[in-house]
């Protein structure tokens, strides 16, 4: 328990990126902070139980893709890659790909040096003869491979449809460091969420538990812990949206009063029924799946897409 004047830890445990992008976003017009500062521990556990939602189809759909096309995978992939897992996370789904096409290596990176190591020693268990060479680092920022996989050719998987959270110019930039870092053989298995009907998508992002609407306001949770933040939590409405100009669900927190609040000492305002914006996630057509990953130095070669068409898993080609 902390007592008045008390000296408290704040500047030695503060994240300065975090604060850096939450002042930043609270001071934009319209407000908006970006979603990777979800994942702590809390947000991440969160995470894992929207993926298991009735109304959440990406994650359950692309599972199925990959585990009913292993052969498919074989044959267009071949054996022997080093397998290059961005934002690998719990890495749930990685067995099935693996197992359909033996790779040389797998190469994990995860921005949660603990959350990684844990899921890299459990899936290294089931493959015990695969070298499993995790990475920590921030797939956005500048990374390194593993020596040990030094000439190999490499696949990228990067499952989930996270290239939607991104900005498509950021997307393509994302894309293109990708193609720089695996090579000039490389290849690319990506899945990427389709445009479905607006009810589908807005359940998706709106569960009637409210397992999503706690991890946007989990966002709230962390501001206040880490940030000295007193934002009112109660008075913050998780909003779903889908904005049809830009082909993307968001998420907002909507002040349901006029709010007074500080963050790291610094003061905000908003006025009922303003949000903040967290979080966008694209949803692409057929076409648009190509153009992006054209546009980001990859050649479609092959997509498998289930039978509602709800979820595509796209394989391209260093271009
Ligand atoms: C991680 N990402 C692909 C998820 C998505 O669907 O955009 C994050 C998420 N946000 C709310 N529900 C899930």
């Amino acid at each position: 328990m902390l007592l008045t004047g008390q000296a408290v830890p704040f500047a030695a445990t503060i994240d300065p990126a975090f604060r850096h992008d939450i002042i930043e976003g609270l001071s934009r017009s319209p407000k908006a902070t970006p979603p990777i500062w979800f994942y702590d521990r809390r947000g991440s556990e969160l995470f894992e139980a929207i993926t298991d939602l009735p109304e959440y189809y990406p994650t359950r759909t692309e599972t199925a893709l990959l585990t009913a096309h292993g052969a498919d995978f074989a044959a267009a992939i071949g054996t022997g890659r080093a397998v290059v897992e961005f934002g690998a996370g719990s890495a749930r789904k990685t067995p099935h790909l693996l197992r359909a096409i033996a790779p040389a290596a797998y190469v994990p990176i995860d921005i949660s040096g603990d959350f990684l190591h844990a899921s890299s020693a459990e899936l290294a268990q089931g493959f015990p003869d695969l070298p499993v060479l995790p990475v920590v680092g921030d797939f956005n920022g500048p990374l390194t491979l593993p020596a040990a996989i030094e000439g190999m050719p490499r696949l990228g998987f990067f499952p989930g449809s996270t290239i939607g959270n991104m900005e498509p110019d950021a997307a393509v930039d994302l894309l293109r460091a990708m193609r720089r870092l695996l090579g000039d053989d490389a290849q690319l298995l990506i899945g990427m969420d389709r445009i479905k009907d607006r009810d589908r998508l807005i359940a998706a992002y709106d569960d009637a538990q409210g397992v999503t609407a706690a991890f946007n306001l989990n966002l709230i949770e962390r501001i206040n812990r880490e940030l000295e933040g007193d934002l009112p939590i109660e008075d913050f409405a998780h909003r779903a949206v889908w904005n049809d100009g830009k082909a993307r669900i968001e998420m907002h927190l909507e002040a349901r009063r006029p709010l007074h609040f500080h963050v790291a000492g610094q003061c905000f305002h908003m006025a009922a029924g303003e949000t903040i914006h967290t979080e966008s996630s694209h949803k692409y057509g057929a076409r648009d799946e190509r153009l992006l990953l054209r546009a980001g130095g990859w050649e479609p070669a092959t997509e498998w897409v289930d039978a509602e068409g709800l979820f595509a898993l796209v394989l391209a080609k260093a271009g």
